[in-house]
This record gives structure tokens, sequence and C-alpha cells, in this order.
């Protein structure tokens, strides 16, 4: 061996000891998987855009998830689309504050768009909200409409939703993490909704990096902002301990921001403002997808940074930053200590549609993604 290694030069040890390592890092023996191809690419589209046909066939699918039975079976869940509610609910330590909250929620758009056409005869797109053209004034939003439409705003005690096709709908998943039978409620506030503009958005647009665009588009944090996101007592209303139930009061449509008074205006977030401008269950960062809004909110969302990606696709395709789980408003390091995002994590989807790596979420027209927005 001394011998051998007197005639070698460093660069040759180098390449050995690379040859070496190689089978190490190959995939096991066997014929490899073949490389997954799209078929069709599935067209995304805005609501304000989709014909009342398109509107009813949506809203038929969303009701047949709701009266299909739970798959996965989780504790509480009885309906299919609790099933997507108590994915984000679970996971919502991981999926929000950090690096997997853009790809998450984009696979988890694509998981409620594949059930609704897999599982409940849909034939179009998940389509999305086009908040800005409703930005300050979201309670005279077409989304709310009470037949082709979403219902509108919540009342009594409860908040619940008065009017539309998920009225009398019962969730089982939420609020928060709790499992309580409630009904969908909601609490607009156009004020709150004026994060929606164009603006919000454009301000995220001009960051070039992953790492500090993401906790823009989630939270209007900007770099050099401390990373504690909006004013703590601006999320007074929603962070925990939930309410069992949604608060006896609350401010009405156009009020100014809960809290204190003390907010010059909701801090522009294209992320936030819809959650909040919304209000009740939307509002609840653990169970919001218990108003089918969501998943139009969320893709709103999933395209803002789809079009950001494209300002730099090549660069951008690969981009991932943050850690694995939230930083503040849960500022403690977790047991194994801060952990980066990698190209390479599993995006746990609990069956209900393969898991997907976040690799294979940067770029929605390949697949497993395989859609494209108008
Ligand atoms: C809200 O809509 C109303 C009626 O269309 C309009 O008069 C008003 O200017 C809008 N407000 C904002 C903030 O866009
Ligand atoms: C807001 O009001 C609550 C309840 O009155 C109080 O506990 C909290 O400290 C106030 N927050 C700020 C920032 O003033
Ligand atoms: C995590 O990412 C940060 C920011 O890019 C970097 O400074 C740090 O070295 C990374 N940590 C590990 C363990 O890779
Ligand atoms: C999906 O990912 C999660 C988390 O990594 C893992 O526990 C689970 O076994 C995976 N599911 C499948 C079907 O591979």
């Amino acid at each position: 061996m001394v011998g051998l290694s007197n005639l070698l030069t460093w660069g040759a040890i180098v390449s050995i000891v690379a040859a070496a390592a190689i089978p190490e890092a190959l995939p096991p023996k066997g014929p490899k998987p073949p490389k997954q191809k799209c078929g069709k690419i599935l067209k995304r589209k805005a609501w304000h855009k989709f014909s009342n046909k398109e509107k009813k066939a949506y809203i038929d699918a969303e009701l047949c998830l709701m009266a299909a039975p739970t798959k996965t079976n989780r504790p509480f869940a009885v309906s299919r689309f609790d099933d997507l509610i108590k994915l984000h609910q679970i996971l919502a330590d991981v999926v929000h504050g950090d690096g997997w909250f853009l790809p998450f929620h984009r696979l988890q758009m694509k998981a409620h768009e594949t059930l609704l056409r897999e599982e409940c005869g849909y034939k179009g797109t998940q389509p999305y909200w086009d908040e800005t053209i409703d930005a300050g004034n979201f309670s005279k939003s077409i989304v709310f409409d009470p037949v082709l439409g979403f219902g509108g705003d919540g009342s009594g005690p409860e908040y619940c939703i008065q009017d539309g096709p998920f009225a009398s709908y019962q969730l089982n998943t939420g609020p928060g993490y709790k499992n309580i039978p409630h009904c969908i409620w909601r609490q607009m506030n156009d004020f709150l909704s004026s994060g929606s503009s164009q603006a919000s958005i454009d301000r995220c647009m001009t960051l070039t990096t992953y790492a500090d665009a993401w906790p823009c588009f989630e939270n209007g944090i900007m770099p050099g902002d401390p990373k504690t996101g909006p004013p703590p007592q601006f999320f007074d209303s929603f962070f925990p301990p939930w309410p069992p139930l949604p608060p006896s009061a609350g401010p009405p449509v156009g009020a100014p921001a809960p809290g204190n008074g003390t907010l010059a205006g909701p801090p522009p977030s294209p992320h936030n403002a819809g959650h909040i401008g919304v209000g009740g269950e939307m509002a609840n960062p653990i169970s919001s997808p218990g108003d089918p809004l969501f998943y139009l909110h969320h893709t709103y969302l999933d395209r803002i940074w789809w079009q950001w990606q494209k300002k730099d696709l090549k660069k951008r395709l690969v981009d991932i930053a943050g850690y694995t789980s939230n930083f503040p408003p849960k500022p403690e390091e977790p047991g194994q200590g801060w952990v980066n995002a990698t190209l390479d994590d599993t995006l746990d989807m609990f069956g209900i549609i393969p898991n997907a790596t976040v690799r294979e979420v940067m770029d929605i027209r390949a697949w497993p993604l395989c859609f494209d927005y108008e």
C-alpha cells in the first residue's frame, strides 16, 4: 500500500476515492424508473373569468368532496374535504413561516385539484381568486355570490355564513388545533383586505432570492425587518390560545384593524391579507382550509410565486431557502436545531396524492404538477 500511494498523484487519489464513493451514491440496482412526463397541461384561470357553467361545476365538485367519506381516517376526519384540512392542521408548524411554506401549499392545491377531478368528476382546473381586483373591497367581491359563489359574510353569535352552497356544511376539524363540530364562519373586513393590492405584490417582486422573497409573500417581511412579522397585536384575534368557538364580538366590515387600534394599516402581505380580509375560519392559520375559499386564495398566492420564478426561471427553479419549521411566532429552536430546507426534502401528503420532493414542485409545468396559469 505504501508503494502504491507513492506512485499516485493527489489528483489520482481524489479520483479513486471519488470512484469508490460513487456506488454508494447511486440508487439501489434494478431497472431505472422511467422519467415521468406530463400528459395534458391543465390551464388554471381566475374565478372572475369562469363562466357560470364553470363556476357551478367547481362548486358541485367541492360539495361532492365534502359529502365523500374520509380515506386517510385521521382522528376526527369525517369527509374527504376534512382529509385536506387535517393535512394542513397537523403539519401547520412545519409548513408556515419557513422555506416549505410555498412548496407545500403548491402541492396541497394540486392535491385538491386532483381530488376534485379524480374523485368528483370535475373536468376543469383549480381556479384562483384575483384578489387585486377586490383589494380593500372584499365584501363586494363576486366570489361571495350566494348562488354562483361561496356565500357571503358570517353573522350571529358564531359568525356562521348564512347563504350560498356551503351554508349548512359542518366542519369537524378546527377551529385551530381543536376538533369541534362547527359551521364555516367568516368576519369580513374590507380594511384588512386592502393588503391584497397589486402594490403589495410588486413590493415582493423586487426581491431577487427565495430567501428574501418568501417572507415577503407570506408575511410582508422585507429584508432587514425583524423576523417577527407584523406587530403582535395584529394577530391577537387568531393566534393561540384558540377560542373554542368564534368570539362573540368582532369588528364589522370596514372597521379598523383588531388589536389595540395602534396600527396604521395592515402589513402589505399577499398571503395574510386574503386570510384576514375574509376572517373567521380563513383567518385561522391552522384550520383555514375549512373555508373552501382557501383553495382560491392559495392558488392565487401560488401564481404569484410562479410569476416571481418566471422573472429568472433558470435560477429560481432551484432556489429554495428558509428552515423546515417556523421561526417566530414560535421562536424556540427545535430539538434537532434549525434545519435548512433543501430541494430533496419530502413534502408529506398523507397519502392523499403521492408525496413529492421540493424539487418536484419547483416547476409547475413538469411532472407531477403538470399545470400552468393563463
Ligand atoms: C369598492 O367598490 C365600490 C363599488 O364598486 C367603489 O365605489 C369603491 O371605490 C371601491 N373601493 C375600493 C377601496 O376599491
Ligand atoms: C393590547 O391589549 C391587550 C388587552 O387589553 C393587552 O394585553 C396588550 O398588551 C395590548 N397590546 C399592545 C401592543 O398594546
Ligand atoms: C443554512 O442556510 C444558511 C443561509 O443560507 C447558511 O448560512 C447555513 O450555513 C446553512 N446551514 C447548513 C447546516 O447548511
Ligand atoms: C410521505 O412522507 C412522509 C414524511 O416524510 C413519510 O412519513 C411517509 O411515509 C411518506 N409516504 C409515502 C407513501 O411514501
